[in-house]
């Protein structure tokens, strides 16, 4: 039996340190404490810390008053715990329980009514514990501003990373926001390695039926400020949409895809178990949301992956080429095809024009013969080319399942004064390798991070023959 928390650490506005931030928030393990003397390494090592481990690791539950109900259990799961080698793989602090918002499934309200004060963590008290995890040489590998509040309504905020970034300056740090606020004087610069910003829907009619008091434009600001952030400390950007019944129709799908192309931030659309939940995308049918929002990644609540089967799980076949080396107009490359669920199949490359002064104009599809419907020219890939900002392609397709053993993508793509190129790409023979979570259903395009490894071989092949 396993439960993530044998590898996080969640840290309420008092300092209460509970069972994780679900459930497991009516089990008291201990509170950070401003005393120098206050001692990380004690906590985890108390009686209540060692009776999880001996609980899960004898395949009983830990709290049976509380497990059972509690989505972060994983009963059929490998228990895997990172603690007692003194590694912390998420250290949740929740800056502030405050929040404008209203959000009808949020627990919010009741909590600023019965927790005891002080509802916004005080600096010291994020130190005291940083320094205590450094000093007894505990690696933290990410720090998540969230908990049951809005985090940005603590009147410090930037306060909390730059400490964060003194004591753990290599540690990634992540918000998980409303978005209601202007980025900047919230953010001061400080270096956040990603934000994720919810924001369910585009229309205010729609956004605010759960977002109660929420208005969208502010979010949309404050994601597109988040997006142009420049430079060293520019943060990752991600858009969280959560699908409920009134903000799942294609067009405002669409209409958001579209928004986070051109701000370059990736949509992430997550299916939710709670009241108010898509009736349209389930766990059965997610990959459908890929034929209007290619792009975008997939995600669910913890609660879905209670059981170890994975309703995420899709497969991806490396092609058998993924470039030729002989283009005169313009660079294609095919890098993978996605085999989703519900027989959606999600074709990835990209296109660079040999000559940058004759950029593209089009990008055709083919896959074993069947023209693709929607063929999308508009997103980024740092991995091939820094200067060509939308040279990547996703190429999403419904199928019968029927394809044989082999596939074969034939690209087209025409550039402003007419030239054109073409490519083919196959698999031969293929095989299918399980993508495990719905992390992994992402797309490269969205990694802003990875390396830039291709871009010489690419500029390189695009050179035009003499
Ligand atoms: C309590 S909120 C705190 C952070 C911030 N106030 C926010 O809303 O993003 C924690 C997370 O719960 C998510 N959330 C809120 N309502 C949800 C729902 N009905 N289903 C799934 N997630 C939800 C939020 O989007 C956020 O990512
Ligand atoms: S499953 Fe049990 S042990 Fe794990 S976080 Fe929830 S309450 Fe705590
Ligand atoms: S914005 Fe976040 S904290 Fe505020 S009510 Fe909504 S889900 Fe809860």
């Amino acid at each position: 039996m396993d439960c993530r928390i044998v590898r996080d650490l969640y840290v309420k506005a008092d300092g209460e340190l509970p069972c994780d931030d679900d459930v497991g928030e009516n089990v008291n393990l201990g509170y950070v404490s401003q005393d120098p003397s206050w001692n990380i390494h004690a906590h985890f090592s108390s009686e209540k810390q060692r009776h999880i481990r001996n609980a899960l690791l004898s395949d009983e539950e830990p709290w049976p008053e509380y497990c059972p109900k509690c989505p972060l259990l994983r009963p059929n799961d490998i228990f895997r715990d990172t603690i007692s080698d003194r590694r912390i793989e998420t250290l949740q602090i929740e800056p502030s329980i405050a929040c404008g918002l209203r959000c009808p499934c949020c627990s919010q309200p009741v909590q600023v009514k019965l927790r005891p004060k002080p509802h916004i963590m005080e600096l010291e008290t994020l130190r005291s514990l940083l320094r205590s995890c450094r000093d007894h040489g505990y690696a933290i590998e990410t720090i998540e501003y969230c908990g049951q509040g809005e985090p940005l309504t603590h009147p410090n905020f930037a306060g909390l990373v730059r400490i964060a970034r003194e004591i753990y300056p290599e540690t990634a740090q992540r918000l998980i926001t409303n978005g209601n606020y202007d980025y900047h004087s919230k953010i001061r610069g400080e270096l956040l390695d990603q934000i994720y910003v919810s924001c369910d829907g585009v229309e205010q009619a729609s956004y605010e039926k759960y977002r109660r008091r929420g208005k969208v434009s502010a979010v949309l600001k404050f994601l597109a400020d988040a997006a142009a952030h420049n430079g060293d400390n520019a943060p990752e950007v991600t858009w969280k949409y959560i699908l409920f019944e009134h903000n799942d129709s294609d067009p405002e799908i669409a209409k958001s895809h579209q928004i986070a192309l051109e701000h370059d931030v990736l949509l992430l659309l997550i299916i939710t178990q709670t009241k108010y939940k898509s009736a349209r995308f389930t766990a059965e049918n997610w990959s459908d949301l890929l034929m209007i929002a290619p792009s975008a990644r997939i995600g669910g609540v913890p609660g879905f992956l209670r059981y170890g089967a994975n309703p995420w799980n899709s497969s991806v076949v490396h092609l058998h080429n993924h470039f030729r080396s002989d283009f005169v107009a313009a660079g294609i490359g095919c890098d993978r095809i996605l085999f989703h669920p519900n027989e959606v199949l999600l074709i990835e490359g990209w296109a660079l024009p040999a000559d940058k002064a004759d950029p593209l104009t089009s990008v055709e599809i083919a896959v074993n013969g069947t023209q693709v419907p929607v063929c999308l020219n508009a997103v980024r890939r740092w991995d091939v080319s820094t200067d060509d900002l939308w040279s990547g392609y996703v190429a999403p397709l419904r199928t019968d399942g029927n394809y044989g053993t082999e596939i074969v993508v034939e690209v087209q793509v025409r550039t402003e004064s007419g030239r054109s190129e073409e490519a083919k790409f196959s698999t031969e023979p293929y095989r299918h390798v399980h993508l495990d979570s719905a992390m992994a259903v992402r797309t490269p395009l969205a990694d802003f991070h990875r390396l830039k490894r291709f871009i010489t071989k690419a500029r390189a092949m695009c050179r035009p023959r003499v």
